[in-house]
């Protein structure tokens, strides 16, 4: 097994551990507003060092990002672990059991593994580039849908950018009239895992940040999947707009998508 992703599915199971065990015992957790309705709690924090202090005994020149640390240099700065150590921790604190730990390794800007885990359904999702991507031992691969006819999607409400709610009620409005249903589970990184699982047919959302997403995109493309921004191009990373599909299902998002974008969410 490559080296690296070994180390990430160990960091990744021992943050789901801390991760499930706050949540048996939820009156442990404290919770701090950085802004309005924008929760951390101490487990988000523990979670993330206890990923730190894994990747650090292995690889202790690496450079690391984390949400909740930011970016600790490295000598190494070719290589970039960014964790985000609890994806859904809104879900988290109000003991709705959807949530995931995200780990992604970046070498020279390109995204090699990514590792997603679930720590109360213990499903984890992995991908390596080139090699495809699992869910446990079981290979993914997206469904070639011809269109959004009888498609279920995913996203997220723009809650900590609310400037960019009308822009995303309308883009809604557009999808929904040929998608079936609509989900907003709470966590980015498993809707694109979801996405690369076949359980969501699409997913689009405003606004992410690089833990967030960096390591379900490699998810849905190692799965056969497209993941873009929102002009179809490459900077979804950066811009954090994305919208992630099988590829016929992603270009279909993305024309209903258009005519709604306002200026600072046409990438
Ligand atoms: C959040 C979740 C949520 C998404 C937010 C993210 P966090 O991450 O992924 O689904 O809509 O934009 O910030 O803060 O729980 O790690
Ligand atoms: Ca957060
Ligand atoms: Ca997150
Ligand atoms: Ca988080």
């Amino acid at each position: 097994m490559n080296p690296m992703l070994n180390i990430a599915i160990r960091a990744a199971r021992r943050a789901g551990n801390i991760i499930a065990k706050g949540y048996e015992r939820p009156e442990s957790i404290e919770t701090a507003n950085k802004r309005p309705n924008d929760y951390v709690t101490n487990i988000d924090k523990a979670a993330e060092e206890a990923v730190i202090e894994i990747i650090r005994k292995s690889y202790p020149d690496h450079t690391i990002i984390g949400e909740e640390s930011g970016a600790l240099e490295g000598e190494n700065k070719n290589v970039q672990w960014i964790i985000d150590p609890l994806d859904g921790t809104t879900n988290f604190v109000k003991s709705f059991p959807h949530f995931a730990v995200s780990i992604a390794i970046r070498e020279n800007g390109r995204t090699e593994v990514g590792v997603v885990y679930d720590p109360i359904r213990n499903e984890l999702f992995t991908a390596v580039r080139g090699e495809g991507a699992k869910l446990n031992d079981t290979r993914l691969r997206v469904e070639n849908r011809r269109d959004l006819d009888g498609a279920i999607l995913a996203t997220g409400f723009p809650f900590k950018a609310k400037q960019h709610m009308p822009a995303h009620l309308n883009i809604i409005g557009a999808l929904i009239e040929d998608a079936a249903d609509f989900r907003r589970s709470g966590s980015a990184a498993l809707d694109l895992a979801y996405v690369a699982a076949n359980r969501v047919d699409g997913y689009f959302e405003i606004g992410l940040k690089p833990w967030d997403s960096a390591a379900g995109d490699l998810l849905v493309r190692e799965a056969g999947g497209i993941v873009t921004d929102f002009s179809g191009g490459h900077n979804y990373l950066k811009s954090g707009n994305i919208v992630a599909a099988s590829p016929r299902v992603a270009k279909a998002i993305l024309t209903k998508i258009q005519p709604h974008l306002t200026d600072t969410l046409k990438n």
